[in-house]
């Protein structure tokens, strides 16, 4: 079968045929038209990515997210179809002036609120002309690197290395496999392969996966250093803490909801493993009250409402403690874990629980309703008032009075003005300040629902990586619609957020 863009590029070809055969002075031109040698095609696709982008297509191709939604589809400016016959001066005019009418904003001084220069406006007609790049395959690539270890500082010889490329679709399509030679450093030569792909490199080391950062390979951007560190296992959690415990109480008809959200960190430069050196029994210690109901432990994954339930990494060692299946890297914030449940709440509610780690700051959250919260060991420290203060949201910050406090000692007491009303809608203002809070309450409210049923958990050792946590939930965002467990909208919304989230990662690295 021969493909549309064959027959394309087979009439282009034909036509180029005739076109030579032609008498040369039928096509010319007084002064061909052209780009200042000057202008940047660099930094005319920086500010294309920004400002055009959105509705033209990252290629240019008129494939802009806001493509659908205007009256007029955006022309295809980066084809080599439209660069073929357009006049580099008429692009230079319609990006300046627009065409407002058709849809096509005008970015020059007086038509737009944050204008282009002029250098700037050719610097971008410069980069659409090298947009094409981006869609031919890359002759020849090589990506390289040294595999160290981060708690001794040594390389790590004789090492197996895994390449993984990934589609700007985030479909795992390339895996390679080589070992590091006796200076730790690792080679792989691509060759042909697509303009869109991105990679990272992953090395196995005392049976735990440690990533690279993710790096496209652009026909600019075609050698690449992508270093991996690894970290030695520990045993020991003397430096082990939870630099933030936050607990968010949301009250029902005769519930209360407690979200406490733990910050772990590890401030040493080694994986903490568990007391029995194998994290699959059980690294990290935390309690739940007695008589918690509902418990469900979920894991942060970067975004503030992107959480993935840890049911398979729970262990259930006592009534009121649970360990979790998971290594602890090194450094804050190594793992963000949300432990939930509901209590039978009629006027008072003691909540007191050990602490299994040193606490650096602890915050309780709850909304103005009548309930007071009274504590022994933790001090005030201050009321946020919500600015509408209807309904309100009143946030209290406690600090210990003492170091490392093993403990919390609080309860809540009264009866609550307001509470959720039956379709879970909760009558607390928002708050920009409070994106957090507001995030994980929605979260309770709507997320885990559908998460759970959609999603599928491997058993396999987890990398020390947001990456992977969202690269599996895609994988199981596609299963779950597939197999029509959730709906359309939700899968499309889902998908584009979480490619958002992947993008962010290794834009920022
Ligand atoms: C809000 C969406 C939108 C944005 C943002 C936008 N464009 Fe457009 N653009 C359009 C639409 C729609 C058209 C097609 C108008 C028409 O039908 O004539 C267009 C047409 C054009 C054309 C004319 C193509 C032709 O027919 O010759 C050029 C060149 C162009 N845009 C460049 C840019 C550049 C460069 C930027 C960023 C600085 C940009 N556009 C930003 C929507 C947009």
């Amino acid at each position: 079968m021969i493909r549309p863009k064959c027959i394309r590029s087979l009439i282009l070809s034909l036509c180029g045929f005739f076109l030579l055969a032609l008498p040369n002075t039928t096509f010319a031109q007084d002064t061909p038209p052209t780009v200042p040698p000057d202008a940047d095609p660099t930094t005319g696709l920086q500010i294309y990515r920004q400002r055009c982008a959105n509705c033209h297509g990252d290629l240019g191709l008129g494939d802009g997210e806001l493509a659908a939604q205007l009256p007029n589809p955006p022309t295809a400016i980066g084809s080599p179809d439209y660069l073929s016959t357009a006049d580099p001066n008429q692009i230079f005019a319609t990006i300046q002036q627009g065409n407002v009418l058709a849809g096509m904003p005008a970015f020059g001084e007086g038509g737009n609120s944050d204008p282009l220069s002029d250098a700037q406006i050719w610097d971008i007609v410069a980069g659409l002309y090298t947009l094409e790049q981006f869609t031919q395959p890359i002759e020849a690539a090589k990506i390289s690197g040294r595999v160290t270890n981060g708690t001794t500082g040594e390389v790590i010889p004789n090492s197996t290395t895994i390449l993984q490329a990934f589609t700007s679709d985030f479909t795992n399509a390339l895996q390679l496999e080589t070992t590091t030679d006796s200076d730790g450093r690792y080679t792989f030569d691509l060759t042909d392969i697509p303009p869109d792909w991105f990679y990272r490199t992953v090395a196995t080391y005392e049976g735990l996966d440690f990533t690279s950062d993710f790096v496209p390979l652009t026909p600019f951007i075609t050698d690449i250093a992508l270093p991996v560190t690894v970290y030695n296992s520990t045993t020991s959690d003397d430096n082990v803490s939870i630099s933030q415990l936050e607990i968010i109480f949301t009250f029902g008809d005769d519930r209360v909801q407690v979200a406490e959200f733990y910050t772990f960190s590890h401030s040493e430069d080694s994986v903490y493993v568990g007391e029995t050196g194998d994290y699959r029994g059980g690294t990290l210690r935390f309690s739940i009250p007695e008589n918690a109901e509902n418990v469900a432990i979920l894991r942060n994954v970067g975004g503030v409402v992107d959480f993935v339930p840890m049911d398979e990494q729970t262990i259930v060692t006592s009534p009121t403690e649970r360990r979790i299946a998971w290594p602890l890297s090194p450094g804050q914030a190594g793992l963000r874990l949300l432990v939930r449940y509901t209590y039978p709440y009629d006027r008072a509610l003691d909540f007191s629980h050990p602490l299994p780690y040193p606490v650096e700051t602890l915050s309780a959250i709850m909304p103005d309703n009548g309930v007071s919260l009274s504590n022994a060991d933790w001090a005030q420290q201050e009321i946020t008032y919500s600015e509408t203060n209807d309904p309100a949201l009143t946030r209290v910050r406690f600090a210990p009075t003492s170091p490392n406090p093993t403990a919390i000692n609080a309860s809540l007491n009264g009866f609550p003005e307001r509470v959720l009303d039956e379709s879970g809608q909760l009558i607390i203002a928002r708050n920009e300040q409070q994106e957090l809070t507001i995030g994980i309450i929605a979260l309770l409210i709507t997320l885990t629902a559908v998460a759970s049923l959609a999603y599928r958990w491997r058993t396999t050792p987890p990398a020390l990586n947001d990456q992977d946590e969202l690269l599996q939930q895609l994988a199981a965002l596609d299963l779950a619609y597939q197999e029509k467990q959730i709906g359309r909208t939700l899968y499309q919304r889902r998908r584009t957020q979480l490619k958002e989230q992947l993008r962010t990662i290794w834009r920022t690295k």
